[in-house]
């Protein structure tokens, strides 16, 4: 099953926001802090892409910050897009939602130089390196000079033991926000193997920090730069 394929299914996709909640509670203030500084930048931005948009949570956010915006919400499964549009029902009119792999960006005749920012949100950890410079690449191609692309996303550490105690201190704040009654999250081993194995059928390849700014500068990109870092979460902002 790809990392696609996951998102088309109802049983994972309808409680996907409330599990983001628990299993990401930076989601919010990531998103935050890539729009406070999209915003301290440019006067407004307009014409924003959204890769691999899901539930919409971060199209929402744009929509509410600037009210000019036009997005272009884009995500490889039908069904969390649908989700996507019935959040974001009163702001559809600036809206445009694809269906598409964002591998596959190049053949879907988007006009080049046509955003002012690219963002995107737990989405591209799905790719190889490979795919994601290839993508990276596709996105320099579609922001307009000096336009931003913004990653909120997973990362790894670079030292085993460091991930090890990482995920641990990641299992421990799970198990605090989960509460007593959900069986995925009884204790300490039946989250990690439950995280382990959610983790592998999505295909999860997450880069440690340095391997992944290299990549944004093997793309083309300038400036590239962490804007916010905590254990296995961060804020990439780069420009083209
Ligand atoms: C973990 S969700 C993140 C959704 C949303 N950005 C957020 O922050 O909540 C990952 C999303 O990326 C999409 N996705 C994963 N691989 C993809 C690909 N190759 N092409 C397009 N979408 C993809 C999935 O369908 C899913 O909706």
């Amino acid at each position: 099953m790809s990392s696609i394929d996951r998102y088309d299914d109802i049983g994972r996709i309808e409680k996907y926001d409330a599990d983001m909640d628990v299993m990401h509670p930076n989601r919010g203030k990531m998103a935050d802090i890539a729009l406070d500084f999209l915003a301290g930048l440019n006067a407004a931005p307009i014409r924003v892409l959204d890769l691999g948009c899901g539930t919409g949570f971060v199209a929402e956010r744009l929509a509410q910050r600037f009210s000019g915006v036009n997005i272009t919400c884009l995500d490889g499964a039908q069904n969390i897009l649908d989700l996507a549009k019935s959040r974001l029902e009163k702001h559809n009119n600036r809206i445009v939602y694809k269906c598409s792999d964002f591998r596959e960006l190049a053949g879907l005749e988007l006009e080049p130089a046509s955003f002012d920012a690219v963002v995107s949100s737990y989405a591209l950890h799905h790719l190889n390196a490979a795919e994601k410079v290839d993508v990276l690449r596709e996105c320099r191609e579609l922001l307009v000079p000096g336009g931003l692309l913004f990653n909120a996303d997973l990362v790894k550490n670079e030292s085993p033991e460091f991930e090890t105690r990482i995920q641990d201190l990641r299992v421990e704040g799970i198990l605090e926000r989960a509460g007593a009654g959900d069986e995925r999250f009884a204790n300490k081993a039946e989250t990690h193997a439950y995280l382990g194995e959610m983790e592998r059928a999505e295909g999860d390849q997450p880069l440690d920090v340095e391997a992944d700014l290299a990549l944004f500068r093997e793309a083309g990109f300038s400036h590239v730069s962490v804007l916010w870092l905590e254990y296995r979460e961060a804020v990439i902002c780069a420009q083209n």
